[in-house]
């Protein structure tokens, strides 16, 4: 794909070389993002940081990765501080603030809303997630991150991966997204552990056997995970169902604590999930006591998501040849935290 100017509205934008693209490029940020160097190679430049859905880690990794590289950040969060809440449409809205930023980060509770927006935008858009449709970029830093972690364990290969996603499949839009990120790779074998009602939708499920993979479904976690690279836990996405009392019906059906990892997992199985995890007592599907679990990976990867969005921004801007020449060394006192 052509990076300079584009969108970035779903995952089927990519193929294998334009993912590669993105990795290289990140992992060319890793001084900037770990405060070794400071870049001001969007020095001027303006990022809209627009979040109708509550969030934490899209949005201020989307910010941090901006300001990383220089730019700055302005920010509207929820409805109610918008002139959305005055009935102001998604085109109106993409016109005005596409006039005071250079790009636009979006996350919006109706899927397709973001594409939608888009359409009106005068600058690149892209999805911090739309409903229960997509979440790309974290699709990206999640596949950065398999990568980075078998890295570590001597393998260099994302072909041939074996992963299980775990929980809420029908409404979770950062597995949606990862599924068809996968359909890059070659023989891979993809569980799907969720109750019956929370089944990954039939159209990805196609998506993944068209593209050669293996796919299995269960509604056990714990047979289902023996044999896998990657667990990927997901949350019950309560917003999405009509009342929370439906989504009651799943919390805590699926938990991974430091037991069960012991007896089921082989001992290099990575834990992944995209966080939030759900901690409160009904729920709590990765248990605090695998915090000292070496392959627990999920601070690694919400650190991963600052690198990839810095290379978003870095190719989207076409400036990702010139983040090194506008750089110099950190001059205040940075403690080890990476
Ligand atoms: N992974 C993710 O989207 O987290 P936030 O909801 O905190 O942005």
């Amino acid at each position: 794909m052509k990076f300079s100017g584009s969108h970035i509205l779903s995952i089927s934008q990519f193929d294998r070389n334009d993912i590669e693209r993105v990795f290289e490029v990140a992992d060319r940020m890793v001084p900037y993002a770990h405060r070794q160097r400071v870049t001001k190679v969007l020095d001027g430049a303006i990022l809209g940081n627009m979040f109708f859905e509550p969030s934490t880690r899209t949005r201020v990794s989307f910010g941090c990765a901006f300001n990383l590289l220089g730019g700055e950040v302005r920010e509207t969060t929820g409805f109610e501080t918008s002139a959305i809440a005055k009935g102001e449409s998604l085109y109106d809205t993409a016109r005005v603030l596409s006039g005071y930023s250079d790009v636009i980060v979006m996350r919006h509770p109706v899927s397709g809303s973001v594409a939608e927006f888009a359409a009106a935008s005068r600058v690149p858009v892209m999805n911090g997630g739309d409903g229960a449709n997509e979440h790309p970029s974290q699709a990206l830093l999640d596949l950065y991150t398999i990568r980075k972690e078998l890295q570590h364990q001597g393998r260099s290969d994302l072909d041939g991966l074996r992963i299980a996603m775990i929980g809420d499949l029908k409404y979770g839009r950062t597995v949606h997204s990862l599924c068809k990120l996968l359909c890059l790779y070659k023989n891979v074998t993809v569980t799907l552990i969720s109750p019956d009602e929370l089944k990954m939708p039939e159209a990805i499920v196609e998506q993944l056997r068209e593209a050669g993979h293996t796919v299995q479904e269960s509604d056990v976690m714990e047979g289902s995970i023996s044999k896998v690279d990657i667990a990927y836990s997901t949350r019950i996405q309560e917003e999405r169902f009509a009342s929370p009392a439906e989504a009651d019906l799943y919390r805590g059906r699926y938990r991974l604590n430091q037991a069960i990892y012991t007896r089921y997992c082989e001992p290099n199985t990575v834990i992944m999930h995209p966080l939030p995890r759900d901690s409160r007592t009904e729920a709590n599907e990765l248990d605090n006591d695998l915090n000292d679990n070496p392959n627990l990976a999920i601070f690694r990867q919400a650190d991963n998501g600052v690198l990839v969005r810095m290379a978003l921004f870095a190719l989207t801007l076409d400036v990702a040849d010139q983040v090194d020449k506008a750089a110099r060394d950190v001059n205040w006192y940075t403690e080890r935290r990476f």
